[in-house]
């Protein structure tokens, strides 16, 4: 499988680390032999048609900050399989992500992707591409992180009903939360602590005004779901308002507060919610956690890390095994 690798950072780095030290172990247990053949960054790219060295590749953007010199090919002109498209979340035009998913859908050639931004922004148009060319569209990494949620609805729970979702998926609000109620400390004070820790962008707005966490509510009701939402459908209230207090009265009712996203009939909301302390959704620090209530096999709950470097490559890694599956099979 020949691999396009577009952002080259704290993901699309760990991605080519991962499948060059796996080598073996995914040839030998998959029959999955990736070949990382172009590479780009903000500005630079690397292209080689029978696949670039990782090592040295990692080595070269350690040392010189950089990919390649220049930027000269279109992918049009690239003999690939496969964009892996790692480049940053952009929620005015879903941009670069959004031409070069486009495209590649286009060519007939499939796409893994851990950006949020254009399934977000452009879901019918990216579903109707895929479908007319052929080509597979697989996001698993946009929601979750490492938690399996769209490839568990897809594949395991294949024949039910989806009848409602409901998650935490931002770690960083949970974080938060979870730091006030446990150490009794006001919000201004653990969302510097959070800066601190590298929990927390410099600017945290994206994650504690709750729209983050409304993005991949759209992702799930879209692609689960089949409904044709964006953003603005979602009644979205983030957790700057939420104090310790709050979190002090919610705790002597046995209670905990937390930021829940939801899907429920065609309503779609994120807010604030007191949960009891021992529900399955009442998940601690920067976990995460997602429910799925179905017809048939009842509720569902799964958690885990939502973000971080290999288990967001998790996520991606799994997608690209699951796509030469069925490209084998086909
Ligand atoms: N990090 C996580 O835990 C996590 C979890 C889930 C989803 N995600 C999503 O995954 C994506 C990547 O995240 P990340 O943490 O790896 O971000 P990152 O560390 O900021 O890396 C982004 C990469 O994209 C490159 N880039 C920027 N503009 C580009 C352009 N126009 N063309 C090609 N490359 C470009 C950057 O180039 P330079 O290296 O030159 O700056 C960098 O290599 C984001 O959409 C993020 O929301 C991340």
């Amino acid at each position: 499988m020949k691999i396009a690798l577009l952002g080259f950072g704290t993901v699309g780095q760990k991605v080519a680390k991962i499948l060059e030290s796996r080598k073996n172990f995914y040839e030998n247990k998959y029959g999955f032999s990736p070949e990382i053949v172009l590479v780009e960054d903000s500005n630079s790219q690397g292209y080689h048609t029978n696949g670039l060295n990782p090592k040295k590749l990692l080595e070269r953007k350690e040392e010189k900050g950089d990919v390649g010199s220049g930027r000269k090919l279109d992918l049009n002109d690239v003999e690939f399989d496969v964009l892996v498209e790692c480049t940053p979340t952009n929620l005015e035009d879903g941009e670069p992500g959004l031409s070069n998913i486009l495209q590649s859908l286009e060519l007939g050639r499939d796409v893994v992707t851990s950006n949020k931004g254009p399934l977000a922004i452009a879901w019918e148009e990216l579903k109707q591409t895929s479908s007319k060319n052929d080509s597979i569209l697989r996001y698993e990494a946009t929601v979750g992180g490492a938690m399996p949620t769209i490839n568990l609805a897809k594949d395991s729970l294949a024949g039910n009903k989806i009848k409602q979702i409901r998650g935490i998926l931002n770690g960083t609000c949970n974080y938060i939360l979870s730091r006030m109620r446990g150490g009794g400390l006001p919000y201004d004070h653990v969302l510097s602590e959070a800066q601190d820790l590298g929990i927390a962008e410099a600017d945290p707005s994206y994650d504690v005004e709750g729209i983050d966490t409304a993005l991949k509510i759209v992702i799930l009701a879209n692609s689960l779901l089949d409904f044709n939402v964006k953003y603005s459908d979602v009644d979205v209230t983030g957790i700057t308002g939420i104090t310790s207090e709050a979190l002090d009265l919610a705790n002597e009712e046995n209670r905990v507060i937390k930021l829940i996203g939801k899907v429920n009939g065609d309503k779609l909301e994120v807010g604030p919610k007191m949960i009891p302390k021992n529900h399955p959704l009442a998940v601690k620090g920067t976990l995460n956690v997602a429910s799925l209530k179905t017809d048939l096999a009842g509720e569902i709950t799964i958690t885990g890390k939502g973000a971080g470097a290999s288990e967001t490559a998790s996520s991606i890694i799994s997608d690209l095994i699951s796509i030469n599956r069925v490209r084998n099979f086909r």
